[in-house]
Order: structure tokens, then C-alpha cells, then sequence
């Protein structure tokens, strides 16, 4: 019988969600298909409740309902756990399991990425915490937490045992990461950063988890000083990729999508 799968979101029409799953059941010759739907926030469980009563076989969560719609599921993945938020969820024995593919699928993005790289992440919000607890399942030990306000920063820092700079004495200290990565939605429809860096040099990379605009101010800056580059496409791929493998136990071939979607996105690949 046919399988179908969805993302629940509002808004939900800007998704490139679609595109990408259909265009991998085609390649895999899969009988599927994959659906948006636009959820009033004061329907999500109803809609929740439908999508078992229709046959749904799993789905994507997106704004604003990744930590929304924990109650709303029958068991929760370590990955969910950690995170505190859920963009996956697999049909299964007529449970809903929720995991959370967008940290691992960020740092699957990153090929210079080892334990002992020296990360540093910009942001203390829901973003930086999914990729934190990735960093944390992939064994990274080196990684430094800078935000606005001090006291999210201090509590993230504290249950990850990362440490802490103040966003003020970034930019004289830049020189000691390797990787640093922009988690808030700072640049997403302007052009302002949450820090001005100058102080990049071509071993570094710069990873903005915004992929609208292609290219922020801060990856601009990056750029400028020969820093590689990485834009939230490769981030929004890796977590559709680790779905897609949740889903059918199969790893789907992402440089075919990338191209497709930077024809219509722009470019975003680490431009070294
Ligand atoms: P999300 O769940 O999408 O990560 P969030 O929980 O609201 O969103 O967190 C947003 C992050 O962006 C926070 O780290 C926030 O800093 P504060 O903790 O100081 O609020 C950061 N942020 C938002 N606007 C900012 C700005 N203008 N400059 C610097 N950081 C900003």
C-alpha cells in the first residue's frame, strides 16, 4: 500500500521539505508520497490524532511546533530528550516516536568535524541547545558557549560542561576555534549579526544555521577574511536525510538534492 508523510507547520507553504522527500521515494522507487500542512497551533493535537486515523506513516515538525508537540507522542527518542524538541516522528506499532534529527544533521554537514575540534557556538536558545546535545552524542569535548545574556548561556554551559566567553571578548579570541556556528535567528530578513567578527583566517569555518538569505552578514564576514562558509541548507538537508533514513532504513544521496535546491536557494556548499 501507498506510505505518505507530512510536516506540520505554520507557516508552512516556504518548506522545501516536499521537494526533497518526493524527489528521494522517486530515486529509491519508493510508493510514497509526502504532504505540507498548515496546523492552526490550537489544533496541533487534533491534527496529531488525524494523521494516525489517516494511515500517516511519520511526519516532520517544524516552527513552531518542535517543542509543541512532545505531549502530543507515545515515546521520545534520546535524541528528543536531549534536545527538547522534536522535528521527526516514525508510525510504529501504532505509537508515535519522536527524535530529533536537526543537530546530527548539521554536524553530518561539517567533515572537519572530529572530537577534538574547538567549536564554538554563538546562542543559547532552543537551536543551540538540539546542537549541543549533538556534540554531545558525537563525543566533541572543545566547545565554548557565547550569548547575549548571561544567564542562558550559564545554564546551557552548565548542563553540557562547555565553557563560556562573554559575546563582547569574542572577537579577540575568534583565533581559537576552528568551527564556530551562528544559532540565532539574527540575520534571518536583515542584515545584522549578534557579533561583529573580523578576526577569521582561512583554517576556520563559519556555519550559520540561517539559510534565508543565503548568505548572512555573518558568513559575509567570514568570508571576507577566507574563512569556509556553510549556510543552514546543508543543516535542513542532513536532518531530511536522517528522517528519510528513520523512515525507510534507507540513507538517501544528498549532493543530488543540494544541487537541485541551490539551483532555486543559491549556492551554500563550504566554499574553501
Ligand atoms: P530558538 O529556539 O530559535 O533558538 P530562542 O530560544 O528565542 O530561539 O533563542 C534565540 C537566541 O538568539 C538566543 O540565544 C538569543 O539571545 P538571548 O538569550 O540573549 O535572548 C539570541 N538573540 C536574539 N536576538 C539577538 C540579538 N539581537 N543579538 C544577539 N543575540 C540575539
Amino acid at each position: 500500500m501507498k506510505k505518505w508523510f507530512a510536516v506540520l507547520g505554520n507557516p508552512i507553504h516556504h518548506s522545501i521539505s516536499p521537494k526533497m522527500h518526493e524527489q528521494w521515494f522517486r530515486t529509491h522507487q519508493l510508493d510514497a508520497s509526502y504532504v505540507p500542512i498548515l496546523v492552526e497551533p490550537s489544533h496541533l493535537k487534533e491534527s496529531v490524532d488525524s494523521l494516525a486515523l489517516l494511515g500517516c506513516s511519520g511526519f516532520n515538525v517544524t516552527v513552531p511546533f518542535k517543542e509543541a508537540i512532545l505531549p502530543f507522542l507515545d515515546v521520545l527518542d534520546e535524541s528528543a530528550l536531549a534536545a527538547g524538541a522534536v522535528n521527526t516522528v516514525v508510525r510504529d506499532q501504532e505509537k508515535w516516536i519522536g527524535y530529533n534529527t536537526d543537530g546530527l544533521g548539521l554536524l553530518a554537514s561539517i567533515p572537519q568535524l572530529t572530537p577534538e575540534t574547538r567549536v564554538l557556538i554563538i546562542g543559547a536558545g532552543g537551536a543551540a541547545k538540539g546542537i549541543l546535545a549533538a556534540l554531545h552524542q558525537r563525543n566533541v569535548q572543545n566547545i565554548t558557549i557565547t550569548n547575549r545574556s548571561i544567564n542562558k548561556m550559564d545554564l546551557l554551559a552548565k548542563q553540557y560542561s562547555t565553557s563560556v566567553l562573554d559575546l563582547t571578548k569574542v572577537n579577540e579570541n575568534l583565533s581559537q576555534f576552528e568551527v564556530v556556528i551562528q544559532t540565532t535567528s539574527v540575520g534571518m530578513d536583515s542584515t545584522e549579526t549578534p557579533v561583529e567578527l573580523t578576526n577569521w583566517n582561512s583554517e576556520m569555518t563559519a556555519v550559520d544555521i540561517i539559510y534565508s538569505p543565503p548568505e548572512t552578514l555573518f558568513l559575509q564576514q567570514a568570508k571576507a577574511q577566507g574563512a569556509a562558509t556553510m549556510n543552514g541548507l546543508a543543516m535542513l538537508i542532513g536532518q531530511g536525510a536522517l528522517a528519510f533514513e528513520l523512515w525507510t532504513g534507507i540513507k538517501p544521496d544528498q549532493q543530488e538534492i543540494r544541487e537541485t535546491i541551490f539551483r532555486q536557494k543559491g549556492e551554500t556548499h563550504v566554499n574553501k
